[in-house]
Protein backbone atom coordinates (compact mmCIF):
# COMPACT_ATOMS: atom_id res chain seq x y z
CA UNK A 1 0.00 0.00 0.00
CA UNK A 2 1.70 3.53 -1.21
CA UNK A 3 1.50 6.54 0.98
CA UNK A 4 -0.65 9.25 1.30
CA UNK A 5 0.20 12.82 1.36
CA UNK A 6 -1.87 15.99 1.79
CA UNK A 7 -0.53 19.40 2.11
CA UNK A 8 -2.25 20.54 4.90
CA UNK A 9 -0.16 24.34 5.38
CA UNK A 10 -0.42 27.22 2.67
CA UNK A 11 3.08 26.21 1.01
CA UNK A 12 5.15 23.91 2.65
CA UNK A 13 3.58 21.44 5.48
CA UNK A 14 2.06 18.24 4.93
CA UNK A 15 0.79 15.12 6.66
CA UNK A 16 1.74 11.64 5.74
CA UNK A 17 -0.40 8.75 6.29
CA UNK A 18 -1.46 4.88 5.40
CA UNK A 19 2.58 4.20 7.01
CA UNK A 20 3.60 2.56 10.53
CA UNK A 21 6.92 4.57 10.88
CA UNK A 22 7.32 2.10 14.37
CA UNK A 23 7.97 -0.73 12.01
CA UNK A 24 10.41 -1.87 9.63
CA UNK A 25 9.57 -0.27 6.04
CA UNK A 26 10.61 -1.57 2.70
CA UNK A 27 12.64 0.73 0.86
CA UNK A 28 9.60 2.13 -1.85
CA UNK A 29 8.17 3.53 1.12
CA UNK A 30 11.14 4.61 2.55
CA UNK A 31 11.81 6.67 -1.10
CA UNK A 32 8.56 7.68 -1.11
CA UNK A 33 8.82 9.60 2.49
CA UNK A 34 12.25 10.54 1.29
CA UNK A 35 11.17 12.30 -1.59
CA UNK A 36 7.41 14.07 0.45
CA UNK A 37 10.44 15.36 2.60
CA UNK A 38 12.36 16.79 -0.15
CA UNK A 39 9.03 18.24 -2.25
CA UNK A 40 7.18 19.84 1.54
CA UNK A 41 9.60 21.00 3.73
CA UNK A 42 8.03 19.63 6.67
CA UNK A 43 6.02 16.92 7.23
CA UNK A 44 3.66 15.66 9.91
CA UNK A 45 3.16 11.85 11.35
CA UNK A 46 -0.09 11.31 13.41
CA UNK A 47 -0.39 8.60 15.63
CA UNK A 48 2.88 7.42 14.91
CA UNK A 49 4.22 6.39 18.69
CA UNK A 50 7.66 5.76 18.56
CA UNK A 51 10.03 5.41 21.40
CA UNK A 52 13.62 6.61 21.02
CA UNK A 53 15.47 3.66 19.59
CA UNK A 54 12.57 3.60 16.75
CA UNK A 55 12.54 6.95 16.36
CA UNK A 56 16.30 6.70 16.00
CA UNK A 57 16.47 3.96 13.54
CA UNK A 58 13.66 6.05 11.69
CA UNK A 59 15.79 9.13 11.24
CA UNK A 60 18.64 6.70 10.08
CA UNK A 61 16.98 6.15 7.13
CA UNK A 62 17.36 9.67 5.61
CA UNK A 63 20.84 10.05 6.57
CA UNK A 64 23.82 9.90 9.39
CA UNK A 65 22.55 10.73 12.61
CA UNK A 66 24.20 12.99 14.67
CA UNK A 67 25.10 12.23 17.83
CA UNK A 68 22.99 13.92 21.09
CA UNK A 69 23.73 13.24 24.91
CA UNK A 70 20.75 14.32 26.30
CA UNK A 71 18.83 10.82 26.86
CA UNK A 72 19.21 7.71 27.84
CA UNK A 73 19.87 6.82 23.30
CA UNK A 74 22.73 8.71 22.21
CA UNK A 75 21.37 9.93 19.13
CA UNK A 76 17.64 11.28 20.45
CA UNK A 77 17.66 14.02 23.27
CA UNK A 78 15.30 14.73 25.23
CA UNK A 79 14.25 18.59 25.23
CA UNK A 80 11.73 18.63 27.83
CA UNK A 81 10.79 20.47 31.16
CA UNK A 82 10.99 17.02 32.70
CA UNK A 83 13.51 14.24 32.85
CA UNK A 84 12.94 10.88 31.79
CA UNK A 85 11.21 9.83 34.96
CA UNK A 86 8.83 12.93 34.67
CA UNK A 87 10.43 15.16 37.22
CA UNK A 88 9.87 19.18 36.68
CA UNK A 89 13.50 19.79 35.72
CA UNK A 90 16.05 22.49 37.60
CA UNK A 91 14.97 25.81 35.10
CA UNK A 92 17.95 27.25 36.22
CA UNK A 93 20.56 25.32 34.00
CA UNK A 94 22.25 26.19 31.03
CA UNK A 95 19.91 23.36 29.15
CA UNK A 96 16.99 24.90 30.57
CA UNK A 97 18.25 28.05 29.09
CA UNK A 98 19.39 26.54 25.97
CA UNK A 99 15.70 24.96 25.99
CA UNK A 100 14.20 28.32 26.06
CA UNK A 101 15.92 29.94 23.17
CA UNK A 102 13.97 27.13 21.48
CA UNK A 103 11.39 29.61 21.80
CA UNK A 104 12.70 32.22 19.15
CA UNK A 105 12.48 32.09 15.30
CA UNK A 106 16.06 29.65 14.70
CA UNK A 107 17.42 27.04 12.32
CA UNK A 108 19.09 24.10 14.39
CA UNK A 109 22.66 24.36 15.12
CA UNK A 110 23.39 27.09 13.07
CA UNK A 111 26.20 27.63 14.99
CA UNK A 112 27.97 24.54 13.24
CA UNK A 113 30.00 25.06 10.46
CA UNK A 114 27.67 22.62 9.13
CA UNK A 115 24.43 22.91 10.62
CA UNK A 116 22.18 19.70 11.15
CA UNK A 117 19.87 19.07 7.99
CA UNK A 118 17.20 17.91 8.73
CA UNK A 119 15.29 18.05 12.57
CA UNK A 120 12.96 15.05 13.90
CA UNK A 121 10.57 16.06 16.86
CA UNK A 122 8.38 13.72 18.74
CA UNK A 123 5.46 14.97 21.49
CA UNK A 124 6.16 12.76 24.56
CA UNK A 125 3.64 15.05 26.72
CA UNK A 126 2.02 17.72 25.57
CA UNK A 127 0.43 20.60 27.99
CA UNK A 128 -2.96 21.59 27.87
CA UNK A 129 -2.69 24.81 26.66
CA UNK A 130 0.12 26.31 24.13
CA UNK A 131 3.37 24.72 23.26
CA UNK A 132 2.32 24.47 19.65
CA UNK A 133 5.13 24.80 17.32
CA UNK A 134 5.82 27.21 14.71
CA UNK A 135 7.77 26.96 10.94
CA UNK A 136 8.26 29.47 8.52
CA UNK A 137 9.14 28.58 5.17
CA UNK A 138 12.04 30.77 4.53
CA UNK A 139 12.47 29.31 0.80
CA UNK A 140 8.88 31.40 -0.13
CA UNK A 141 10.00 34.18 1.82
CA UNK A 142 13.26 34.29 -0.20
CA UNK A 143 10.94 34.28 -3.81
CA UNK A 144 8.56 36.95 -2.68
CA UNK A 145 11.64 39.10 -2.71
CA UNK A 146 11.89 41.50 -5.37
CA UNK A 147 14.78 39.99 -7.53
CA UNK A 148 16.57 43.72 -7.09
CA UNK A 149 16.57 42.94 -3.09
CA UNK A 150 17.55 39.59 -3.63
CA UNK A 151 20.40 40.93 -5.55
CA UNK A 152 21.48 43.35 -2.80
CA UNK A 153 21.41 40.46 -0.40
CA UNK A 154 22.70 37.31 -2.40
CA UNK A 155 26.58 37.73 -1.60
CA UNK A 156 26.15 38.37 2.04
CA UNK A 157 27.52 36.35 5.14
CA UNK A 158 25.69 36.56 8.61
CA UNK A 159 27.89 36.16 11.79
CA UNK A 160 26.69 33.37 14.23
CA UNK A 161 28.64 34.20 17.49
CA UNK A 162 27.46 31.79 20.09
CA UNK A 163 28.39 33.68 22.71
CA UNK A 164 25.93 36.78 21.52
CA UNK A 165 23.09 34.51 20.65
CA UNK A 166 22.92 32.54 24.19
CA UNK A 167 23.46 35.98 25.99
CA UNK A 168 19.63 36.71 24.48
CA UNK A 169 18.26 33.58 27.24
CA UNK A 170 20.57 34.82 29.84
CA UNK A 171 23.23 32.25 29.35
CA UNK A 172 27.29 32.71 29.25
CA UNK A 173 29.48 30.60 27.92
CA UNK A 174 32.61 29.57 29.81
CA UNK A 175 36.17 29.86 28.21
CA UNK A 176 36.53 26.68 27.26
CA UNK A 177 33.31 26.47 25.39
CA UNK A 178 33.84 29.95 23.78
CA UNK A 179 37.42 28.44 22.07
CA UNK A 180 35.10 25.27 21.10
CA UNK A 181 32.35 27.25 19.63
CA UNK A 182 33.76 30.56 17.63
CA UNK A 183 32.27 33.24 15.80
CA UNK A 184 31.58 31.64 12.19
CA UNK A 185 29.56 32.48 9.15
CA UNK A 186 26.60 31.35 6.89
CA UNK A 187 25.32 33.13 3.82
CA UNK A 188 22.18 34.56 4.71
CA UNK A 189 20.45 33.40 1.54
CA UNK A 190 22.31 30.02 1.13
CA UNK A 191 21.52 27.52 -1.47
CA UNK A 192 20.01 24.45 -0.82
CA UNK A 193 22.64 21.68 -1.86
CA UNK A 194 20.12 18.86 -2.58
CA UNK A 195 17.42 21.26 -4.06
CA UNK A 196 19.57 23.84 -5.18
CA UNK A 197 16.85 26.63 -4.01
CA UNK A 198 17.67 29.55 -2.09
CA UNK A 199 15.99 30.39 1.50
CA UNK A 200 16.75 32.95 3.88
CA UNK A 201 18.95 31.94 6.48
CA UNK A 202 18.37 33.99 9.35
CA UNK A 203 16.81 33.76 12.84
CA UNK A 204 18.09 34.46 16.16
CA UNK A 205 21.67 32.67 15.75
CA UNK A 206 22.37 34.88 13.61
CA UNK A 207 24.14 37.70 15.56
CA UNK A 208 25.55 40.23 12.76
CA UNK A 209 26.13 40.53 9.44
CA UNK A 210 29.97 40.73 8.09
CA UNK A 211 30.99 44.23 7.15
CA UNK A 212 27.85 45.69 8.84
CA UNK A 213 28.00 47.56 11.78
CA UNK A 214 26.45 45.78 14.67
CA UNK A 215 23.05 48.18 14.70
CA UNK A 216 22.95 47.58 10.62
CA UNK A 217 23.34 43.82 10.55
CA UNK A 218 20.85 44.03 13.81
CA UNK A 219 18.28 46.05 11.65
CA UNK A 220 19.00 43.83 8.48
CA UNK A 221 18.48 40.34 10.43
CA UNK A 222 15.73 41.77 12.07
CA UNK A 223 14.22 43.13 9.11
CA UNK A 224 14.40 39.70 7.14
CA UNK A 225 13.19 37.35 10.24
CA UNK A 226 10.05 40.07 10.22
CA UNK A 227 9.39 39.28 6.46
CA UNK A 228 10.17 35.80 6.56
CA UNK A 229 7.40 35.36 9.58
CA UNK A 230 4.91 36.82 8.39
CA UNK A 231 1.20 35.31 8.55
CA UNK A 232 1.48 33.68 4.69
CA UNK A 233 4.66 31.68 5.22
CA UNK A 234 3.79 30.38 8.77
CA UNK A 235 2.73 27.42 9.73
CA UNK A 236 1.24 26.27 13.09
CA UNK A 237 0.69 22.92 14.75
CA UNK A 238 -0.59 22.35 18.12
CA UNK A 239 0.39 18.96 19.44
CA UNK A 240 -0.78 15.44 20.37
CA UNK A 241 0.76 13.01 22.02
CA UNK A 242 2.12 10.38 19.85
CA UNK A 243 2.75 12.80 16.71
CA UNK A 244 6.44 13.07 14.85
CA UNK A 245 7.41 16.12 12.20
CA UNK A 246 10.54 15.83 10.45
CA UNK A 247 11.69 19.55 8.86
CA UNK A 248 14.69 20.88 6.78
CA UNK A 249 16.84 23.28 8.35
CA UNK A 250 17.88 24.42 5.54
CA UNK A 251 14.55 26.14 4.28
CA UNK A 252 12.73 26.65 7.30
CA UNK A 253 12.85 28.58 10.43
CA UNK A 254 10.77 27.56 13.51
CA UNK A 255 10.18 28.04 17.74
CA UNK A 256 8.27 26.88 20.15
CA UNK A 257 5.69 28.34 21.84
CA UNK A 258 5.11 29.07 25.52
CA UNK A 259 3.69 27.51 27.92
CA UNK A 260 2.88 27.10 31.34
CA UNK A 261 6.20 25.51 32.37
CA UNK A 262 6.29 25.52 36.29
CA UNK A 263 3.08 23.89 35.98
CA UNK A 264 2.80 21.47 33.01
CA UNK A 265 5.21 19.15 31.66
CA UNK A 266 6.28 19.31 28.15
CA UNK A 267 8.57 16.48 26.92
CA UNK A 268 9.88 16.00 23.06
CA UNK A 269 12.12 14.32 21.60
CA UNK A 270 14.80 15.08 19.03
CA UNK A 271 17.36 13.56 16.35
CA UNK A 272 19.20 15.13 13.49
CA UNK A 273 20.73 14.37 10.72
CA UNK A 274 23.99 15.57 9.81
CA UNK A 275 24.14 18.38 7.29
CA UNK A 276 26.65 18.12 4.11
CA UNK A 277 28.16 21.74 3.93
CA UNK A 278 30.42 23.39 5.16
CA UNK A 279 28.12 26.37 3.66
CA UNK A 280 31.36 28.49 4.44
CA UNK A 281 34.79 27.39 4.85
CA UNK A 282 37.37 29.24 4.44
CA UNK A 283 35.50 31.96 2.47
CA UNK A 284 33.50 29.14 0.26
CA UNK A 285 29.85 29.96 0.42
CA UNK A 286 27.65 27.28 -0.32
CA UNK A 287 26.91 28.66 -3.68
CA UNK A 288 29.83 27.46 -4.86
CA UNK A 289 30.14 24.08 -2.51
CA UNK A 290 27.26 23.60 -4.58
CA UNK A 291 28.15 24.42 -7.57
CA UNK A 292 31.39 22.09 -7.13
CA UNK A 293 29.30 19.50 -6.09
CA UNK A 294 26.95 19.51 -9.15
CA UNK A 295 30.27 20.00 -11.52
C1 LIG B 1 13.89 21.88 18.62
C2 LIG B 1 12.96 23.00 18.82
C3 LIG B 1 10.72 23.59 19.41
C4 LIG B 1 9.60 22.97 20.16
O1 LIG B 1 13.63 20.80 19.17
O2 LIG B 1 14.87 22.05 17.89
O3 LIG B 1 13.27 24.10 18.47
O4 LIG B 1 8.45 23.38 19.93
N1 LIG B 1 11.78 22.69 19.34
O5 LIG B 1 9.86 22.09 20.99
MN1 LIG C 1 15.13 23.98 17.24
Amino acid sequence: MSIEVERLGKTFFAEVRNVDIAKPMDAETVEAIRQAQRDHGVLLFRGAHLDDVSQENFTAHFGTVELNLRSDVDHVAALGNVDLEGNFRDPNTAQASFLRANQQWHSDSQFFKVPSALSFLRAVAMPKEGGATQWADTRAAWDALPPPRQADLQDLMGINDLQKSRAKTGHTLTEEDRKRWPPIEHPVARIHDETGKRALYVGSQVTGISGLDDAAGAALINELVAHSTQEQFVHTHQWTVGELVIWDNRRCLHRGLAWDEQSEARDVRRSTTEGSGPTSEGGLPIDEYARAQAA
